[in-house]
């Protein structure tokens, strides 16, 4: 593709490049910034959102557009203990959608909203790599159980209330 040209072309370029260039960095640092925060607070709340916006002097419609846009930042709080309940295909045809309820019914609680202790919340994930053991549940980052039944449910959860 040819470019137009015409009489100030260089330099118009370089107005575009320089305005690319300070986007791109703003972009990079709020993204840099936002994954600091959600570290240290553990989610991004209007609060922290208005912090950030006034710290890196960007509007606030601009950090919430990212927060919004990656799925990766959360302005939920989550549990201390973060129940993962892969509802992939294999998963969910083994009965994950069970395990889901008899995980809200022992906790009392909705998908993704912290128990009022702060302690556990459940959320949907989709295939966790394991499917050979359908259906899978992840608790944190490491414990993966695997052949879950509803009825284990309550023994799992007590493993962690029992850790305290
Ligand atoms: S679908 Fe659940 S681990 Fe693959």
């Amino acid at each position: 593709m040819s470019l137009v040209q015409c009489p100030d072309c260089e330099k118009l370029y370089a107005e575009l490049d320089q305005h690319i260039d300070s986007v791109k960095d703003n972009m990079g640092v709020l993204i840099n910034v936002l994954h600091k925060a959600q570290e240290i607070f553990g989610y991004l709340s209007e609060e922290v959102q208005q912090h950030v916006s006034e710290r890196l002097n960007l509007p606030l419609s601009q950090v919430y557009g990212v927060v919004t846009f990656y799925n990766f930042f959360t302005m939920k709080p989550k549990g201390r203990h973060q129940i993962k309940v892969c509802l992939g295909t294999a998963c969910y045809v083994k009965g994950a959608d069970k395990i889901v309820e008899r995980l809200q019914d022992e906790l009392k609680v909705p998908m993704n909203e912290p128990t009022p202790d702060g302690e556990f919340s459940i959320h949907a994930v989709r295939c966790l790599g394991a499917c050979s053991m359908a259906p899978v549940v992840l608790i944190g980052e490491d414990d993966y159980y695997g052949r879950v039944t509803p009825d284990e449910v309550s023994k799992i959860i007590a493993k962690y209330r029992r850790a305290e």
